[in-house]
């Protein structure tokens, strides 16, 4: 594919290489959006049935995306955090039992789980990422699948890592999981719509994405996987929309005490937002159009030479097989000093982020080769 830079608003002065902070917005997202705000100046014409179509189009379309055969076991989400309460709250623990996590995990991935041992008398098993410089990736990958054993309760990872890209393999995660009867989740926030996930093929217990960054939606809204293990769980919440025949408005006060089928009693009260479901769905389908496998060829592409310059300038940076390309850290070589890299980044209005011991690179389809080549000019000096 090519650059796709015309879609968005963004500043030609600037050089965003910094989507998994958050994406900029496609002109017709943004159109979308302002579309929805308007629609309530008309109340009138929102009918009953609005309230459920245009989520039940959003589920069908991220279905597609993520290949999840079942489009009800998408649900709309305001964060993260929220997304992995709802599996928190369906997890029993007994004393003993462990939750394997990896080291500097996003914290929506990290507090769910240090409330739920707390609450039970279980632990946390952390798996840092490895002190070494060559060969990291394929390591900590390794010290991950030794570490789930049959104590192992749940793996609550992301699918890459939200500080430096690095790619966990969740085929062998799962592989592994299975084997001990372990839940695994998965945080896809930084991966979905730029690197391909296929829920049939995975299966995870659940699969949770803030829409802002790689999915290139607005902030508030995400979405979520649930599988059939949660089926007959409680949600975080109990409300009205989530119960079975909700749809008929004219009968809610005759409280139903059953939720909706499977997945879809996870969904967040007012998932109809009227502003933020067709910016998410219009985001959706762009990214369909595109193909996932093309953007996430596209950013390959993108950054292959310039990886390969940083490398043997002395950054250290992850091989292609354990890292992903619209994500990645790169790290400081010897001598090297990040205060000042971080003032020249500023000083030439490059925007990236900093993570841990990382400079986090996340470029996307509207970067082109001329925003690589200014960072390297800036890194390399
Ligand atoms: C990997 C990852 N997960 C989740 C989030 C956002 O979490 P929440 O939606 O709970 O604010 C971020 C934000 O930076 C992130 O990088």
């Amino acid at each position: 594919m090519n650059c796709q830079k015309h879609l968005f608003n963004l500043d030609p002065e600037l050089t965003y290489l910094n989507c998994a902070y958050m994406s900029p917005l496609m002109k017709t997202v943004e159109q979308a959006g302002i579309d929805g705000v308007l629609r309530k100046q008309k109340p009138e014409r929102v009918s009953g049935e609005d309230f459920f179509s245009e989520t039940n189009e959003l589920r069908k379309e991220y279905a597609k995306l993520v290949n999840c055969p079942d489009p009800n076991r998408i649900v709309v989400i305001p964060s993260v955090s929220y997304g992995f309460a709802n599996v928190a709250k369906n997890l029993k623990l007994n004393p003993g039992d462990e939750i394997v996590v990896v080291g500097e995990q996003f914290p929506s991935n990290v507090y769910p789980w240090r409330r739920l041992v707390q609450d039970s008398g279980a632990k946390i098993v952390t798996v840092p990422g490895p002190k070494v410089t060559t060969g990291r990736g394929k390591r900590w990958n390794e010290q991950i699948l030794e570490t789930i054993n049959s104590k192992t309760r749940l793996v609550a990872t992301g699918n890459i890592h939200w500080a430096d890209g690095t790619l966990f393999d969740m085929k062998a995660i799962r592989a592994k999981t299975h084997e001990v009867g372990a839940w695994m989740v998965i945080d896809g926030t930084q991966s979905i719509g730029a690197v391909p996930f296929d829920i049939d093929e995975i299966q995870p217990d659940a699969l949770i994405a803030a829409g802002y960054k790689s999915l290139m939606g607005p902030y508030s809204i995400g979405l979520a996987y649930y599988g059939p293990a949660l089926d007959d769980g409680v949600p975080v919440e109990e409300n009205w929309i989530n119960r079975f025949e909700s749809e008929n408005f004219a009968n809610l006060v005759n409280y139903n005490d059953s939720y909706q089928p499977g997945a879809l009693r996870y969904e967040v009260g007012e998932h109809s937002n009227f502003i933020l479901v067709p910016m998410m769905l219009e985001a959706v389908l762009v990214l369909s159009s595109w193909g996932v496998k093309n953007v996430k060829e596209y950013c390959n592409n993108l950054v292959d030479v310039y990886v390969s310059q940083l490398k043997d300038t002395g950054y250290i940076i992850e091989e292609l097989d354990y890292r992903a390309s619209n994500l990645f850290g790169i790290r400081l070589g010897d001598g090297m000093s990040m205060d000042s890299i971080k003032a020249r980044l500023q000083e030439a209005n490059i925007f990236v982020s900093y993570r841990g011991d990382s400079i986090r690179v996340s470029p996307n389809v509207y970067n082109d080769a001329a925003d690589m080549e200014k960072l390297v000019e800036v890194l390399v000096g």
